[in-house]
């Protein structure tokens, strides 16, 4: 299968939509996420002619890798529902892209064949996206599995803990790489379903103390939106922080992603990289993001939609066209590098 006439990454979303049933669909675009996109797509930018931009390029360096443009790919849980190859997939393509993705804690295909897709590929051993499993001892075993299998980063996902109504899973897709849920994972009789059984197994800061002594491997954290918390992530040792709302799925009403971001970036006063995701749909969307000061930027549903209609090549497709979007946009802005893309680039 070739690839698909489009002109935009956008443009896969409706190809996507073609392809998935209503339940698959509308577990992927749950939650408030047109919020985010507005505000990226409100923010005007500033044309800056006569800029030499020739020999320019999207490379940056990040957590000490070197990727060939800022465009992340996300966690995003059971990619089996979206196509059969998956995860493996979604590696394929960010490898073939030269980019860097994050495994879900809940992926539907093992962490070791989606490192060694990557690495078949000739990509840079992927991160891997931790969620709290409940308490110390399982939260470890999940970690040293990705150590093990030879994960890159650790991005430790801190605004979802309260899991609300997803879909019923097909037989056959599951969180593969999690341990079976036991009787502790229900609250006891007459308690709260939500501050005793969820929050009771949901990770406070003294967890991420204990975490950040873990591992050696450059921690993020991702779901952050309050500048305090940013700064205390990175008081206790953490590396980067994403801005995240999680692509509008968890808190409704929750702050926009984009309104929190040069909050962020103020505090965190270049101490680490701030990443950001939520709404991003397009080249022009990441370089409003990186003008706010963000280094780098995670796609979610997008790269999905790539996933859905055409696999790993869809995927490979919307990246590279998010990456000509962004060189484009940065032409006609006065951008040569990333480095150039600051406020002076907004109108
Ligand atoms: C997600 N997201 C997510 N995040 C995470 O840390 N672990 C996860 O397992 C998942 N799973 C997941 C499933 C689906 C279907 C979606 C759409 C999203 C959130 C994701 O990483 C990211 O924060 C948002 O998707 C970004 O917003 P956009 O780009 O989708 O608007």
């Amino acid at each position: 299968m070739g690839l698909p006439p489009v002109e935009r990454a956008s443009d896969y979303l409706s190809l996507a939509r073609a392809r998935l049933d209503d339940a698959t669909w509308r577990y992927l675009m749950d939650g408030d996420g047109s919020g985010n996109e507005q505000a990226l797509a409100d923010v005007r930018l500033m044309p800056r002619p006569l800029s030499a931009v020739a020999g320019g390029h999207t490379r940056l360096r990040l957590f000490g890798q070197e990727l060939a443009h800022p465009f992340v790919l996300a966690p995003v849980a059971y990619q089996r529902l979206f196509h059969a190859d998956g995860e493996l997939a979604t590696a394929m393509a960010a490898a073939a892209q030269g980019g860097q993705q994050v495994i879900s804690s809940l992926a539907s295909m093992s962490i070791e064949a989606i490192v060694q897709a990557a690495a078949a590929g000739g990509g840079a051993a992927p991160w891997f996206q931790l969620y709290w499993q409940r308490d110390r001892p399982r939260t470890l075993r999940l970690l040293r599995r990705a150590m093990d299998a030879g994960c890159s980063a650790i991005v430790f996902t801190v605004d979802a803990p309260v899991k609300l109504a997803t879909m019923r899973l097909p037989a056959d897709i599951h969180a593969v790489n999690l341990e079976a849920p036991t009787h502790a994972d229900l609250p006891a009789e007459g308690g709260s379903l939500v501050l005793d059984g969820w929050m009771g197994q949901a990770p406070t800061w003294d967890d991420l103390a204990w975490l950040r002594q873990q591992t050696t491997l450059p921690l993020l954290i991702k779901g952050v939106l309050h500048p305090d918390d940013a700064v205390r992530a990175l008081d206790l040792g953490c590396d980067g922080v994403i801005v995240s709302n999680h692509g509008g799925r968890v808190l409704e009403g929750a702050a926009l992603s984009l309104a929190a971001l040069p909050h962020v970036v103020e505090r965190v006063a270049g101490r680490a990289p701030v990443l950001f995701d939520s709404g991003v749909r397009s080249g022009r969307d990441a370089l409003v993001a990186l003008a706010h000061g963000a280094s780098a930027v995670l796609l979610g549903r997008p790269y999905v939609w790539g996933l859905a209609s055409h696999g790993a090549l869809g995927v490979a497709h919307v990246i590279r066209l998010m990456r000509d979007e962004l060189e484009m946009t940065m032409a006609l802005t006065g951008c040569a590098t990333l480095a150039d893309i600051d406020v002076s680039r907004l109108a």
